[in-house]
């Protein structure tokens, strides 16, 4: 789904020091996964978040989504791509102050080329569980409500990637564990996620575990988890290790063992 290959972002200080926000940085990732993207600060995860979400570009190297080089489209065909096909989440949620839930999520509606769109910001809230709350202004929401919002928002128009920058950064550690279950459901449901988190116990809960270290590509592997159904254990991580301590196997996964057959026939299948 998502092919980036050999991504450079630098950017100049103000005292006119470059620092390279992303050098060299390569990845691929599938349809269908939830990954989560950890390292210090500043080691590049919002680059990489705006980079993925097209709300930034790199100076070189390619992004390729379903295929299409979308790094070298022009800047309203970046915007269309964007409400097509990506929705963001920020540690901040940014919704609009005295607006209600329903408009907020109503806003990326606006710029929809969907025939109609009655009844989908209404959906998506229901979505998030704040059916009851979709006259309510932020104001009237605690944190964790917001985000949610925020959620409904970014799903509207039901984009094929979500993307979290440290989505849980402003919430209590309940409301924290609420929204993680819901990006977890959600992508059950078979949204591809990309969340960026320096929580050890979110990084855990995700199959697979990107780690950048100054811009670049640091470890990149999937978490050994003994029993997937833990997963939805609330509140339980399946292992309170760093995921950087954690045996872990390199991704791409080795191929899975061969089913044994009887049949001679099979070996002509082999690539
Ligand atoms: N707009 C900017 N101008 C200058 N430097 C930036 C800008 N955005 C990010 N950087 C620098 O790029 C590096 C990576 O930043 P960032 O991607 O925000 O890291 P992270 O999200 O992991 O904390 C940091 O050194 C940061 O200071
Ligand atoms: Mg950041």
């Amino acid at each position: 789904m998502i092919e980036l290959t050999g991504i450079h972002r630098t950017y100049t200080r103000p005292t006119g020091e470059s620092v390279a926000a992303l050098a060299d940085f390569s990845l691929r990732i599938t349809r269908g996964e939830l990954v989560a993207i950890i390292g210090a600060s500043g080691s590049g995860k919002s680059t990489l978040m705006n980079i993925l979400g097209l709300l930034d570009r790199p100076e070189r190297g390619t992004y390729r989504f379903d295929g299409h080089d979308v790094a070298d489209l022009d800047v309203a065909a970046q915007a269309r791509f964007r409400n097509q096909h990506v929705g963001f989440v920020f540690q901040a949620f940014h919704l609009l102050p005295r607006t209600t839930a329903l408009e907020n999520v109503e806003l990326p509606l606006l710029y929809s080329e969907r025939a109609s769109t009655d009844g989908l910001a209404r959906r998506a809230l229901e979505a998030v569980g704040l059916a009851d709350r979709i006259e309510h202004t932020p104001s009237e929401l605690s944190g964790g409500q917001q985000q949610r919002v925020a959620i409904a928002r970014a799903l509207v128009n039901e984009p094929e990637l979500l993307l979290a920058d440290e989505p849980t950064g402003n919430l209590d550690a309940d409301s924290a564990r609420e929204i993680l279950d819901l990006f977890v459901a959600l992508n059950r449901a078979g949204r591809t996620i990309v969340l960026v988190t320096h929580d050890p116990a979110t990084a855990a809960r995700a199959q697979r575990v990107v780690r950048l270290e100054r811009g670049r590509l640091a470890s990149d592997s999937v978490a050994r988890v003994a029993d997937p159904g833990s997963l939805s254990a609330v509140g339980r991580v399946a292992d309170p290790a760093p995921a950087s301590a954690r045996p872990a196997r390199t991704n791409p996964p080795a191929s899975p063992p061969k089913r044994p057959t009887t049949e001679p026939a099979a070996e002509e299948e082999q690539r």
